[in-house]
């Protein structure tokens, strides 16, 4: 038996896998089809134990994914694949529908056709977890209470709209035709293996490359921050204990504003890396042009995952930020692989 894990070579997907290997030994078959954001190069610190399979093709191939799901017996499958950038959603919405609403439909299409194929017991311990963001909800107001599971959606930019689409596919395959889901909405990750085109890898890496630190409008956008392995444990609480059609909200219960991340990012950087003039990376700082639609306010009420299934973030957004710094710092030559070529051209379209 064995989990397929989708998008297993992306920045949540790669962690996720690093994660299960530190817990357990059940073989992971990792379906990727290697966009941009998908880097194989992220699972090269897989320990030697590690029954890792890695798959280039795509979610949306049927004959692939019916063939992986018998031949593998798999148990379980982890959908993380999508396209996960709200300003490349801005500028290009169409991979968004096709990998995130379609893509995300024919999955669940092959793998309805796999588990009703199978026996009694493994049709009732068969699982599909289906891994989505807070972003689905829309944008808060100051002082509105954080989002519960049962708010109401509003997605804002085409990525979650997309992703509440993909979200209402899967609660339709339970409700219909009984498939056992289970799915997981979770507020902004950040650490190790970060594509440098989401804000805190972006100004890390432009901090030490000298770069102008681009923060939109006025930088008073809530996210509620979250350590990616913290992410990659609830899931793995879900899909232990999860109950069968149930949506957990996951979050760090860490609501800071943008300008003031980006300003902790700066004060990690003068301590562990100081730049060569004595000033602090702060002075980079540059305020540019605002997202289009930008959502005010995310945060997550995490409570029922906790008292459910006794999940709780254990990183303080302190510890883990100093983790996630360390780790750039220590992997310049990830950093440098991922940012050349097709980085370099989506920089000069959005902050042109
Ligand atoms: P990512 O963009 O870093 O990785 C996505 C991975 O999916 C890449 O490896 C890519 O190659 C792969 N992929 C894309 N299209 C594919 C396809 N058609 N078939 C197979 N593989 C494909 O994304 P991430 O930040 O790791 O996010 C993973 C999941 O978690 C997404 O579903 C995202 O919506 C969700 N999520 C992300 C965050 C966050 O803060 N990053 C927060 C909550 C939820
Ligand atoms: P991002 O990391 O793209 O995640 P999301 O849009 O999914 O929340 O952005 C986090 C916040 O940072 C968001 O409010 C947009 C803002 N942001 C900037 O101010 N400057 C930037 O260069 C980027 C990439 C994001």
């Amino acid at each position: 038996m064995a989990i397929l894990v989708t998008g297993g070579a992306g920045f949540i997907g790669s962690n996720f896998i690093q994660d299960w290997f530190a817990n357990c030994n059940e073989p992971v078959i990792n379906l990727d089809a290697l966009t941009y954001a998908g880097n194989p190069n992220n699972l090269n610190t897989l320990p030697a134990h590690a029954a890792h399979t890695f798959v280039h093709g795509n979610i949306a191939d049927r004959e692939l994914v019916g063939e992986l799901l018998t031949r593998h017996t798999i148990r379980a499958v982890i959908h993380f694949a999508a396209e996960s950038h709200v300003d490349r959603s801005i500028h290009g919405p169409e991979e968004f529908i096709q990998t995130n609403i379609v893509g995300t439909f024919r999955l669940l299409e092959s793998v309805r056709a796999h588990w009703n194929t199978l026996e009694p017991a493994a049709k009732t311990a068969f699982r599909f977890l289906h891994v989505s963001t807070d972003e689905v909800y829309g944008s808060l107001a100051p002082t509105d209470p954080a989002f519960s599971e049962t708010n109401r959606y509003e997605p804002n930019s085409p990525y979650s709209a997309s992703k509440a689409a993909s979200d209402h596919l899967v609660r339709a395959y339970h409700h219909t035709y009984g498939l056992p889901v289970l799915t997981t909405n979770c507020s902004n990750n950040y650490g190790p293996y970060h594509f440098p085109e989401k804000l805190i890898p972006l100004v890390i890496h432009n901090a030490l490359a000298g770069k102008p630190l681009p923060i939109y409008g006025d930088g008073q956008q809530i996210r509620d921050w979250l350590y990616v392995r913290d992410h990659c444990g609830a899931i793995r609480r879900v899909l232990d204990a999860g109950q069968l059609g149930q949506v957990y909200n996951i979050g760090g219960w860490n609501e800071m504003a943008n300008i003031d991340v980006v300003k902790i990012l700066c004060a990690a950087l003068d301590k562990e890396s100081p730049r060569a003039d004595g000033k602090s990376y702060a002075t980079q700082i540059t305020f540019v042009k605002d997202r289009a639609g930008h959502d005010r306010r995310y945060a997550m009420d995490a409570r029922k995952i906790e008292r459910e299934l006794g999940w709780k973030p254990a990183e303080t957004f302190t510890s883990g930020i100093a983790k996630t710094v360390r780790w750039y710092l220590d992997n310049a030559a990830w950093v440098q692989q991922v940012t050349s070529g097709e980085y370099r051209k989506w920089i000069a379209t959005n902050y042109s």
